[in-house]
């Protein structure tokens, strides 16, 4: 029996660079290995933009068609819509009762969010206890492995201390997660700050066509002491450094750039010997060489709407499946398989 994978996104809007190097690729790489079970969090993203719930419809299917563009197989991954998974909200209610509000409280990622989106007073409860229903997005298909970005980890600690709480209490059988971390780690923003995201307007999109890539990336933050490009330059914290670790084919020329980087100078033409302008150029092309089949493939694939919502609902009626079934133990452990 192959062992389960679940991981999910929010559709809020296009998938990007960042989902790509955090999760996106691991899960390509896992398919196989695993049963997959892909999450569309419509209702998660309703926690900070339930005012505009139409916006959900197209932006699942972005998501889809991005889930399509980088490889990700339909016949492998289930892609599940979150709001047609009725166990998910039942599994949440009871979970509630196992986790206290200081502990929610102290989750370093939904303080920063908190602060990050000014809710102040009106912070609203659901967007409060989205980690709990989180925990429940993964114990209700009966994860053993969740592959996410690094800022996800407080989210799956969360979730074991919750199905250790409830498998003790209980007696239940619920599987205990484990988090996949990619190799990567977390790609910063176009201008340097931790986190690349939506809501800051520092993404590069996988579906941006190659102008656009080119302009974002031309308009990266660098080094900002590096004023002719002459100067001897700061590779480490350098956002267009780290996207050529993490996007550029040849290692070795990587290296040789940050060697003529930190090394500064000008040749014989008194022009810098790597500007970082050349720099650019070389990650942008680096970039359109990895999102060109993506690319591709996308605009395919958006050329067969019927096709992307049929994968969509197949997904979700097996993601039903095993969720109804997860659900049934759990509802026996606690006792309550009443009729
Ligand atoms: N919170 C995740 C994000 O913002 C999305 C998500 C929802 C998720 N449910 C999940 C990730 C379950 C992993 C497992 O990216």
């Amino acid at each position: 029996m192959k062992k389960t994978i679940l991981t999910g996104d929010r559709p809020t809007g296009r998938l990007h660079l960042g989902h790509y190097v955090g999760s996106l690729k691991n899960r390509v790489a896992l398919q196989n290995d695993y049963e997959t079970f892909i999450l569309l969090a419509d209702v998660q993203a309703l926690t900070d933009n339930f005012e505009t719930p139409e916006m959900l419809r197209d932006n699942i299917f972005q998501v889809a068609l991005d889930y399509l563009a980088v490889g990700l197989d339909p016949e492998k991954c289930a892609f599940v819509i979150q709001s047609q998974i009725p166990q998910i909200a039942e599994l949440t209610i009871f979970f509630m009762n196992l986790v206290s509000v200081s502990q929610v409280e102290r989750n370093p990622t939904v303080k920063s969010e908190i602060m990050q989106k000014g809710f102040g007073e009106t912070l609203p409860l659901g967007f409060f206890c989205y980690p709990v229903s989180q925990a429940a997005d993964i114990t209700a298909f009966g994860a053993h492995l969740v592959p996410v970005g690094a800022d996800q980890a407080p989210m799956i600690e969360l979730c074991r201390d919750i199905v250790l709480r409830f498998n003790r209490l209980y007696g239940g059988t619920l599987v205990l997660p484990e988090a996949m971390y990619a190799e990567f780690g977390r790609l910063p923003g176009t201008d340097g700050q931790a986190k690349m995201s939506k809501s800051i307007g520092n993404t590069i999109s996988l579906s941006d066509d190659e102008k656009t890539v080119n302009g974002k990336v031309m308009s990266m933050f660098t080094d900002p002491n590096r004023l002719t490009g002459k100067e001897p330059g700061n590779v480490e914290g350098n956002p267009v450094f780290t996207y050529l670790d993490a996007f550029h084919g040849d290692k070795a020329r990587v290296e040789e750039m940050k060697a003529l980087y930190r090394a500064g100078g000008e040749n014989e033409k008194g022009k810098p010997i790597l500007g970082d302008v050349a720099v650019k150029r070389e990650l942008a092309a680096a970039l359109n060489e990895v999102l060109g089949p993506i690319r591709e493939r996308r605009a395919e694939f958006e050329k067969s709407p019927d096709f992307v919502w049929d994968v969509l609902k197949s997904g979700t009626r097996r993601g039903l499946e095993r969720a109804e079934s997860v659900m049934e133990g759990a509802r026996q452990a606690m006792k309550i398989g009443y009729f």
